[in-house]
């Protein structure tokens, strides 16, 4: 990343679960994840975590705070990850959601987020204990999935663990500068990208499946009402589906892809929606995107 190094990333990991451990009891059903859907064994997973932190650690500044996703069964795998990453461990957050999903003794009601620190320099708080009047603890409330509202269905069907938007929104509020660059190498169906879109910070993501790459892109679309491109071809999502643009080799390429919001101008008008505003052509260049 030949630009300003992260401020911040915000990970939401595969948990190394399968689907049907993953999702709320429905009639939408996924696919599992290519990787780390219950196909690794502890060792394998720790060392997957290891690697994909030690990634984007690498390309964080010093001081920068990952925010690391993880269930339960999984948070030992993490912590142990992480203990060769960062240089300090700075919280575990729990995030308690409103209405409890599956689960055997007990139906899951929280996830947990790990909170780590880049190298040993000192980490920006926007927080300070609430004296700006931004009062936050370790227990984060936000809706699950199944309690999304009007936008549950097409959330489950766009994705099988779509984050909160405004729970990522708060957690770059909490620890980064206005138009900082933040990290999302699990962005999935764009939860960060739109995030940071809300709260005027440059997003840079991978999701290594197409299908979840292209709803990403769409929920981009359709939150600023403008037209993500390609940052080689200048193609749009469409040209690239259905265009000339396609070449002979694009089904390889589609492998993985590289999103980024880098010519954010600052928040996005409304997220609570993310319905499609009537702009009437609207600008081409806004996010970026780049299949490797
Ligand atoms: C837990 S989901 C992220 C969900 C996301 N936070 C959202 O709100 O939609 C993890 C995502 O990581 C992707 N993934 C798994 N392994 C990957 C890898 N090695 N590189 C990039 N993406 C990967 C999966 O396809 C999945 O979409």
């Amino acid at each position: 990343m030949a630009e300003t190094a992260a401020e911040c990333a915000f990970l939401d990991v595969p948990y190394n679960l399968a689907q049907a451990e993953l999702s709320t009891r429905g009639k939408v059903r996924h696919p599992d994840f290519v990787f780390a859907s219950g196909e690794m064994s502890q060792k394998e997973y720790v060392a997957f975590l290891s690697a994909a932190l030690g990634n984007v650690a690498r390309v964080s500044a010093p001081g920068a705070v990952h925010f690391a996703c993880i269930d339960w069964r999984h948070v030992q795998d993490l912590l142990q990850a992480a203990s060769s990453v960062y240089g300090a461990y700075l919280n575990l957050v729990v995030w308690n959601k409103t209405n409890a999903g599956q689960g055997g003794l007990y139906r899951n009601q929280h996830e947990l987020i790990g909170v780590f620190r880049v190298g040993e320099a000192r980490h920006r708080d926007n927080v300070q204990m609430g004296r700006y009047g931004r009062n936050r603890s370790n227990v984060w409330t936000y809706p699950g999935a199944n309690g999304f509202g009007a936008e549950r269905l097409a959330h489950l069907a766009a994705h099988p663990t779509v984050k909160p938007l405004q729970l990522v929104a708060d957690a770059l509020k909490d620890v980064t500068r206005s138009g900082a660059v933040v990290l999302d190498t699990f962005v999935g169906s764009g939860t960060t990208i739109l995030a940071g879109e809300q709260v005027g910070r440059r997003v840079r993501a991978v999701e290594i499946e197409p299908r979840y790459a292209q709803v990403a892109i769409r929920r981009w679309e359709r939150m600023t009402g403008r037209t993500a491109v390609c940052e080689e071809t200048g193609a749009s999502l469409d040209d690239w589906l259905h265009g000339p643009t396609r070449r002979a080799d694009q089904n390889s390429r589609d492998a993985c892809a590289l999103l980024s919001s880098s010519e954010s101008s600052g928040p996005a008008a409304s997220l609570a929606s993310e319905k499609t505003p009537s702009a009437a052509s609207p600008p081409r260049r806004r996010v970026r995107t780049r299949v490797l």
